[in-house]
């Protein structure tokens, strides 16, 4: 059985063959960074538009290299949202189409809940109940898994996500658009003490992350320690601020695993293909005889390998709500987690 998963939620136009053992046959992201670099961040008008120019190549770039003709898919996978608007509305119309034309089920997928799947791709006995992390540059949100595709949201941001903050500090300093990985990069050798950044604390004591603070807090020593890329310890500052950052995540991962008490955690989302992030959540881990499960780097990111596989799984459990043809996409929210 062959799936083809399409994702349009924001600025990556990817589409990915997977079989019904898992097994992923192409997996082809097209990233729009090029695009989007001078600017700073995503230009959503632009994103739709880059996305029907593209999507028909992906598509069939996809299915060449899996070596799989469009006629031979038994199902198709699309991520319905959370992402831009127009964006998912490209990916969606064109996977309507092709289920349509060749009378196959389209199985609509929920990206966050893809980005959990990435997981499941790669490693086939997860034990649960688990406590997944999902960071990307739009969502920083903590899940509980009882069991597969139940999903309880525990906690989400509040105002900026982790890599939203990344961005923004990277973008503000000049270092182009994504700057997670710039960051990532630049972090590696430098000393993530030289700065002190406070921890972000909920007044309410719930679960919810907040990251505007620490963007606040990073900007405002910009300007008092004039750091640029010219400053002797730059370096050092994006260390600083960089684990700033992953001690938020896992402060709040502490107290969620103090409360949920589950049997493993999951790291998921562009943010965690970030190389001292990874390390740290699996130290998290291991001190509190926990299983983790981190996807590989490339299935981080956005991709249509996990929206295919949370379509095969969704058709095999056969909880698939509808293949309607009316289906509508949606920008925010959820629209099966609890
Ligand atoms: O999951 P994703 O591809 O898209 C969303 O759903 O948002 O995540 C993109 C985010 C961006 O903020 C990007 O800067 C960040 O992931 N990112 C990283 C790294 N690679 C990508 N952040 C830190 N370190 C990295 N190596
Ligand atoms: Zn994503």
């Amino acid at each position: 059985m062959y799936l083809l998963g399409i994702e349009t939620s924001c600025d990556e136009t990817a589409a990915s063959v997977i079989l019904d053992n898992l097994e992923i046959l192409s997996d082809v992201v097209l990233s729009q960074d090029e695009i989007h670099a001078s600017y700073g961040g995503v230009v959503p008008e632009l994103a739709s538009r880059q996305h029907i120019a593209t999507i028909s190549f992906v598509v069939e770039e996809c299915l060449r290299r899996a070596q799989v003709k469009v006629q031979d898919i038994d199902a198709y996978g699309v991520t319905q949202g959370p992402g831009l608007i127009g964006s998912l509305l490209v990916g969606l119309s064109y996977a309507k189409g092709l289920a349509y034309y060749f009378k196959k089920p389209l199985i609509p997928v929920d990206h966050l809940e893809a980005h959990i799947e990435s997981v499941f791709l790669e490693n086939r006995k997860v034990s649960l109940p688990a406590v997944a992390l999902l960071v990307s540059g739009g969502h920083t949100s903590a899940f509980f898994m009882k069991k597969r595709l139940d999903y309880q949201l525990l906690g989400k941001t509040r105002d900026d996500a982790a890599g939203e903050a990344l961005d923004k500090i990277a973008k503000f300093l000049e270092l182009g658009y994504p700057g997670g990985p710039v960051i990532d990069r630049l972090a590696e050798k430098a000393d993530p003490r030289a700065f002190r950044f406070g921890l972000p604390q909920m007044t309410d004591r719930s679960l919810d992350f907040s990251f505007s603070g620490l963007k606040t807090a990073a900007l405002m020593k910009i300007r008092e320690a004039k750091i640029s890329k010219k400053h002797p310890r730059f370096n050092d500052f994006i260390a600083s601020f960089e684990q700033a950052i992953i001690r938020a995540l896992l402060s709040n991962l502490d107290r969620t695993v103090k409360a949920y008490k589950p049997s493993s955690l999951i790291l998921c989302g562009g943010v965690a293909r970030n190389k001292k992030l990874r390390i740290q959540f699996e130290e998290f881990a291991q001190k509190r005889s926990l299983a983790s499960y981190i996807p590989s780097p490339k299935l981080c990111t956005d991709n249509a390998a996990m929206v295919a596989a949370l379509a095969l799984e969704k058709l095999k459990r056969q909880k698939i709500t509808s293949f309607p043809l009316d289906l509508n996409a949606y920008p925010r929210g959820t629209s099966y987690m609890k």
